[in-house]
């Protein structure tokens, strides 16, 4: 459960308590340079020039106009731009195209242009003169255009175990229905910008990105240069949600007109512009069946899903492969198609994939329990998976049945009446709706420094970023305990592509990864000290190695007569050291490529060929689990929907910070109201433009949307990592959406089966 006291003066540091964000006083005061707050002498600045068809091709670039206006440094377009290579396909997919490549017009929105001035307002005045014609084509924007032709996701396996037109067959109660979701976009506060400044051939780039070492992957292969002559620094970024995993084109084109002009040059994106260039979340088409028998038994669980991709992009949405892994039914199979169209990237938006696939499989959940007159948590209850239903391993841990009885309780489940239309205050309806969520576990290699100086103080880093999820302040919980210091004496620091390797902050699993390492170089730091004291014979801790100590307050001590040790600091003096450093690593936790292909880690791995399970470890690391209960009341006359209670009860593992980690599910929550009543980023079929792409047209939740919320953390520390940790950046959001429209079902037997919900369904 979440403790918000706040913690005794000589416990701060200690893992587990609700600690403030280290960052937090900066981020308050406005002192935290986020990267549109870079500035350098002589800074120029660069505007952004877009497109207004959605395919064709450009006839004429006029820029004389543009050229000839005050202040004007450059008008760089597809005829002036250098080629610039692709940077390489991740873990994540394919780099999105470079951009300026050629006359090509592929989405609405597209840079055409990119205009460079002394003064961001004269970059402005002048991209407005330039002058574009277009021969234009016809664009495929519609997913339901018979031109459309849906195929497998490259980079995605579908799941099969079982036959499920056996188990269909065998079904007392069989259910098909078809679930929509719409196009959702990124939209962190943080305006995302770059700034870049070349110095010969080397490129320092302050940029609002997830994952700077892929920032300076693509740029060194964009602009072929060698990986080390490119310096990505993102030490704060105003948010992400996946919108900072890939190298847009605007982060290539902010180096290009810096080297084109010779100066560091500026580039923010504007609010409009982020509904183009960042990515969005896919809208989706679901196809669901399922079986059942009268007791509530699934023999069958049918799951397809088609996304959206651009023309010449591709993306590693994993719709339904959370339905393989969420319950025990023998029969199951999943599919995941993408239909390519003339819309801007879709790319990773908190949850990418589990958000959408979740609320068609928790609806077609909910709807089975009606069929089958069950309670809808004891339909969950009757298929739970004890082990990891497409390889039959054990997890690693899961707390999913504690999360069903103890959010059950704190909720009030059990006085739910399950009539639909049966719970009313006046004109208001109310309904009780709830959602079970299976979060894939991923983790990527990291690696991490740890160093203390003679002053007794640690610095420890790692090129990760902190994108408002806490990462600054759990890793120095995290040292400080490894290290035995207190949290004022270890300092925390990251966003620098020139510190040991970090992975991306996403898909849940920076803190497993970040974790592991900090604990390794932690771990590997105290080693290096004992291996000085080992053969000392003035040391206490002569003959110790790592396992006969422990560490506390800034000293190592035998763990077996903890009044015997001594200080790092004498340690470091004795021998005439200023400091001592070492490296640690993480990798996929204890990996065998049964438990790879096991997981639903392969998700995000892409193509590991077939099926096949070699497992010879017993276990399957486990994502964290979750429920989600939902009180909606909604206005009978009127069909206005509000979410007036959400308790979350979330297997996260070992929690490192209630505080930050209470946010975190939260935060999700939020999103997960957005999704479930508010976000819709809508094309213009005529255009291809987005026709609500400002924040006075896109609706997200406000203050007034969302109501108290309950977090409850159950289960305890996961044994797949040192650390325990689950990962819980994105499970807040999962599961919401489902159990909003269960409880909109159940308030007023309407069933929606298309997110967002909004009044016209309703009315
Ligand atoms: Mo997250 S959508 O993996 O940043």
């Amino acid at each position: 459960m979440t403790t918000m006291e706040a913690p005794k003066k000589q416990e701060v540091g200690a893992v587990g308590l609700g600690v403030d964000r280290v960052d937090g006083p900066l981020k308050v005061t406005g002192a935290a340079p986020y990267p549109s707050d870079i500035g350098f002498p002589h800074l120029a600045h660069a505007v952004l020039v877009r497109t207004t068809v959605a395919a064709g091709r450009i006839s004429v670039v006029d820029t004389s106009e543009a050229e000839a206006a005050p202040g004007v440094l450059a008008v760089i377009t597809h005829l002036n731009a250098p080629r610039l290579a692709r940077g390489a396909r991740t873990i994540l997919g394919p780099e999105p195209p470079p951009p300026l490549q050629d006359d090509r017009v592929l989405h609405y929105g597209q840079y055409a242009a990119v205009v460079v001035a002394e003064t961001f307002e004269q970059a402005t005045a002048a991209a407005r003169l330039v002058h574009l014609s277009y021969d234009p084509g016809d664009p495929l924007l519609d997913p339901e255009d018979p031109r459309v032709v849906p195929k497998s996701n490259p980079f995605l396996l579908d799941m099969k175990r079982g036959s499920v037109t056996d188990g269909l067959e065998q079904a007392e109660v069989r259910l098909k229905a078809t679930y929509v979701t719409a196009e959702n976009t990124n939209n962190p506060l943080g305006a995302f910008a770059t700034v870049a400044a070349w110095d010969g051939d080397r490129l320092t780039v302050h940029d609002a990105t997830q994952w700077p070492y892929n920032v300076r992957n693509c740029l060194a292969a964009a602009f072929r240069i060698s990986k080390d002559q490119v310096r990505v620094l993102a030490p704060y970024v105003g948010g992400g949600f996946g919108a900072g995993l890939r190298t847009w084109p605007h982060v290539i084109l902010a180096a290009l007109a810096a080297r084109r002009v010779r100066r560091p040059v500026k580039l923010v994106l504007t609010r409009p512009q982020m509904f183009t260039g960042v990515g969005h979340r896919p809208s989706t088409v679901q196809h669901v069946k399922l079986g059942a028998l009268r007791n509530g038994r699934l023999t069958a669980i049918d799951h397809e899903a088609v996304s959206t991709a651009a023309m010449e992009d591709s993306n590693m949405e994993s719709v339904t492969m959370g339905t393989a892994a969420a319950y025990a039914c023998p029969n199951m199979a999943t599919r995941d198609k993408q239909i390519k169209l003339n819309i801007p990237s879709p790319g990773s938006m908190r949850a990418p994939g589990e958000a959408q696939g979740n609320f068609a499989l928790e609806s077609a959940l909910d709807e089975l329990a009606y069929e089958l007159d069950m309670d809808p948590l004891d339909l969950r209850m009757r298929n739970y998976a004890d082990f990891q239903p497409q390889t039959g391993l054990a997890w690693s841990s899961k707390a999913l049945r504690e999360c069903y009885q103890a959010g059950a309780e704190r909720f009030g489940w059990r006085a739910r009446d399950p009539r639909p239309g049966s719970m009313r205050d006046g004109h208001v309806l109310i309904g009780y709706g709830m959602a079970g969520v299976s979060y894939p576990h991923y983790q990527s290699k990291c690696a991490a420094r740890a160093t203390i100086a003679r002053d007794g103080t640690a610095y420890v880093r790692s090129a990760a970023t902190d994108i408002g999820t806490g990462t600054y302040t759990v890793m120095a919980q995290l040292s400080a305990e490894l290290l035995g210091l207190t949290m004022d004496q270890v300092r925390f620091q990251l966003g620098d592509s020139d510190m040991p390797q970090a992975p991306q902050a996403g898909g849940s699993g920076l803190t497993a990864a970040l974790g592991t390492a900090v604990h390794d170089a932690c771990g590997r730091l105290v080693s290096a000290f004992l291996d000085l004291a080992r053969k000392d014979d003035e040391s206490p801790l002569r003959g110790c190695r790592l396992e006969d100590v422990v560490v506390a307050g800034g000293r190592i001590l035998r763990a077996s007569d903890p009044s015997r040790g001594e200080a790092y600091t004498d340690i470091l003096a004795r021998h005439g050291l200023s400091e001592l450093t070492s490296d640690g690593n993480s990798a996929f936790p204890k990996a065998d490529i049964g438990q790879l292909v096991g997981s639903l880690a392969v998700s995000r791995l892409g193509r590991l060929g077939s099926f096949a399970v070699k497992a010879t470890r017993a276990t399957v690391p486990a994502g964290a689990f979750g429920a989600k209960f939902v009180e909606v009341r909604v206005d009978r006359d009127l069909g206005h929907v509000r979410v007036t209670r959400v308790v979350s009860a979330i297997d996260g593992g070992r929690i490192l910070n209630a505080k930050t980690a209470r946010s975190q599910i939260i935060g999700g929550t939020v999103g997960g109201i957005g999704q479930a009543l508010f976000e819709d980023t809508l094309t213009d079929m005529g255009t291809g433009r987005i026709a609500n792409a400002t924040f006075g047209d896109y609706l997200v939740p406000v203050n007034a949307d969302v109501p108290e919320m309950d977090v409850l953390f159950v289960g305890g520390p996961d044994p797949a990592t040192p650390v325990g940790t689950k990962g819980i950046g994105e499970i807040g959001l999962v599961g919401v959406g489902a159990a909003v429209a269960n409880a909109v079902h159940h308030a007023t037997g309407r069933r929606i089966r298309r997110l967002p919900i909004t009044l016209d369904q309703l009315l």
